[in-house]
């Protein structure tokens, strides 16, 4: 299972949005992470429909939208019309999990949930025949630049441990406080899907941190 990068957007510099997310597709970014909040089933509102479509027309890279909404059900089909690649809902937010996957399959895009901190991972379980990726949120959901929670760590590996021991090839995501210090640790532990935001958006350094991120994988892959 090749390791990805999905850099949040939720860190660039929105004045700039085109030319960051040129600078880490032209570094070799295979993801971009797109952070939806709502302001209900987390603290903040990010952004929706129009940014999407906005960064779907400067990169065919795989747009990985995130949904922090509550019943995201109500709007899985437009943002796959926005272009999303992958729709991550979460298990807190809906109470039709599996008919809001089945619909986000049924629309030809990749399909992923996701967990927050507070949430034993025990609870995907009965969900995993229906996702693509499993997302492991690291911090409490809502903001960027938080501090990794290490609790994390272990629900990381008991789920990977979980899936191989069924037999079962989906991706692990994880999201929030990922630093190039942190991140072998979270490979080891089973993730193969990196969301770094604070660590990859920075001024004039974007495309060198893609780099580094992208570096650290291929060792990681070497020595496996
Ligand atoms: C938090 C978001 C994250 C966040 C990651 O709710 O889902 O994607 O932007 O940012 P960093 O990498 O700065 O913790
Ligand atoms: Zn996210």
């Amino acid at each position: 299972m090749r390791s990805k990068l999905s850099p949040s957007i939720l860190a660039a510099d929105f004045l700039n949005l085109g030319e960051e997310i040129r600078q880490t597709d032209q570094a070799g970014t295979q993801y971009i992470h797109i952070d939806v909040m709502d302001g209900v089933f987390v603290p903040s509102i990010s952004f929706g429909m129009p940014i999407l479509s906005a960064v779907r027309n400067t990169t065919e890279k795989f747009l990985d939208v995130h949904l922090m909404i509550v019943n995201p059900e109500r709007y899985i089909e437009e943002f796959v019309k926005c272009g999303a690649d992958g729709i991550t809902i979460h298990l807190e937010a809906s109470e039709c999990v599996e008919e809001t996957l089945t619909q986000i399959k049924a629309l030809g895009c990749k399909t992923g949930l996701s967990i927050s901190p507070d949430t034993p991972v025990e609870a995907l379980y009965p969900f995993l025949h229906l996702t693509d990726m499993i997302l492991i949120m690291t911090v409490h959901p809502g903001y960027g630049g938080q501090k990794f929670i290490p609790e994390c760590e272990e629900k990381v590996r008991k789920l990977r441990d979980y899936l191989n021991q069924n037999n079962m090839d989906v991706d692990i995501e994880v999201d929030g406080g990922i630093k190039l210090d942190n991140a072998k640790m979270i490979l080891d532990a089973g993730a193969n899907v990196i969301v770094a935001g604070s660590a990859v958006f920075e001024k004039e350094k974007t495309f060198e941190n893609t780099q580094n991120f992208l570096e650290l994988f291929r060792k990681w892959e070497e020595k496996k």
